[in-house]
């Protein structure tokens, strides 16, 4: 059962840029890209560090630290240190608010 979440406006975030929040005491990198939204949990599974402060390429979220990359969309780790996804989550515009589904 879908658990959605009030994130803020849709019309605060550019195209090309995320902001952190934290949710449930879980923290959560919220995307936007190319017109969609998206969520992932802000952790990189190489080392279990934030993925806040990384650069967004090609549609990934670069960890800063050691340079990981996690699909966007996904949250797969497409490129070594890390092997295994971050989690994702599913995100919604309604009434020009965006809202992340954490069920
Ligand atoms: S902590 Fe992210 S790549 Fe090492």
């Amino acid at each position: 059962m879908a658990e959605w979440h009030e994130i803020g406006p849709a019309a605060d975030m550019a195209d090309g840029h995320y902001q952190s929040v934290e949710i449930d005491d879980i923290p959560l990198l919220i995307f936007h890209l190319d017109g969609h939204f998206y969520a992932l949990e802000d952790r990189c599974t190489h080392d279990d560090a934030e993925l806040d402060g990384g650069t967004i390429e090609n549609g990934c979220i670069k960890c800063p630290r050691h340079g990981a990359c996690f699909d966007i969309k996904t949250g797969d780790a497409l490129s070594a240190p890390a092997y295994e996804p971050t989690d994702s989550f599913e995100c919604q515009v309604v009434d020009g608010m965006i809202q992340v589904n954490l069920a």
